[in-house]
């Protein structure tokens, strides 16, 4: 039996649906059990992983878990899932751990590392880049005007697909290798200005990209995420611009496949942009 964690999540869902896919039997924890919807072979819990005494129900017989990184908060799970017998756990981390300057988001993704290596458990690491579903943010002024504004147009990055993500967790859970640390990009180095491009090219219209000032973009980003984390993210984005991202080949060698274009990722979200 795996648990998926934050499984009503972009990336816990795809893992939930790729566990089904390889034959597993899975269980989808939730804190609204009322909202989640999945297939129905999948056993849904209620439980909160900010409230140990939640978790119980959801970690008996469970033998691998994917854990989704509730900053501050991974103690207690980690305390059951010992006390249940959970052999491995596959967490979502972030690969700004590795950044010269980890910035907040390297910092809580850490202390969420140290927390599950210092349980003891068995476990991987899948260090996310960039999402491509970030790009998901400019959807409504893409639908409404045709325009992206934002700040650092020609910042580069290799953003990943959160089916890719899911599917080296997947496979991390499938054949568990104590240790293992997988960082992850997507396939091409892309600045925001070409991205902005591929999204017209996909949709069969022009969509436009306009330069925004940092302040500009931060007033809209702390609508979608905490300031820290804007602040963040805009700090990345002044420092890639003008460069080619790495691209690393992790996807690839863990699945076995190539990993998802950007044109690839944004034909599976058509009906977002349009
Ligand atoms: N965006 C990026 O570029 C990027 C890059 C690298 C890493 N990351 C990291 O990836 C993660 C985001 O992944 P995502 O997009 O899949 O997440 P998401 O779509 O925002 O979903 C969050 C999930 O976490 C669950 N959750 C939150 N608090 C919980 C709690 N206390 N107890 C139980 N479940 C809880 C939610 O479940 P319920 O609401 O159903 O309970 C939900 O399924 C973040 O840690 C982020 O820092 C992001």
């Amino acid at each position: 039996m795996i648990l998926v964690t934050g499984a009503t999540g972009n990336v816990g869902r795809n893992v939930v649906l790729q566990l089904l896919e390889a034959g597993e039997t899975v269980r989808a924890l939730t804190r609204d059990p009322e909202k989640a919807a999945f297939p129905a072979e999948v056993e849904v819990v209620a439980g909160d992983i900010a409230d140990p005494q939640s978790l119980p129900p959801a970690l008996k017989g469970v033998d691998r878990a994917f854990l989704f990184p509730v900053f501050g908060q991974l103690d207690g799970f980690l305390d059951v899932a010992k006390a249940s017998g959970v052999e491995h756990i596959a967490m979502l981390s972030s690969s700004a751990i590795e950044f010269d300057d980890p910035g907040f988001i390297g910092q809580v993704h850490l202390e969420c590392e140290n927390a599950v290596t210092g349980s003891g458990i068995p476990r991987t690491f899948v260090r996310a880049g960039l999402f491509m579903l970030n790009d998901r943010g400019w959807a409504p002024q893409i639908r409404a005007t045709g325009v992206v504004r934002t700040a650092y147009g020609t910042a580069a990055a290799a953003p990943v697909d959160e089916r890719d993500i899911a599917a080296v967790a997947t496979a991390s859970l499938l054949d568990p290798r104590d240790g293992s640390v997988h960082s992850l990009t997507g396939p091409e180095s892309l600045t925001q200005i070409d991205r902005v491009r591929i999204i017209g090219e996909v949709l069969g219209k022009p969509v436009a990209f306009e330069e925004l000032s940092r302040e500009e973009a931060l007033s809209h980003l702390v609508q979608q995420m905490p300031p820290d984390a804007a602040e963040f993210l805009l700090d990345q984005l002044a420092s890639w611009q003008g460069v080619t991202a790495e691209v690393l080949p992790t996807v690839e060698q863990v699945t076995g496949r190539p990993a998802h274009t950007y044109a690839q990722w944004v034909e599976h979200h058509v009906a977002d942009f349009s």
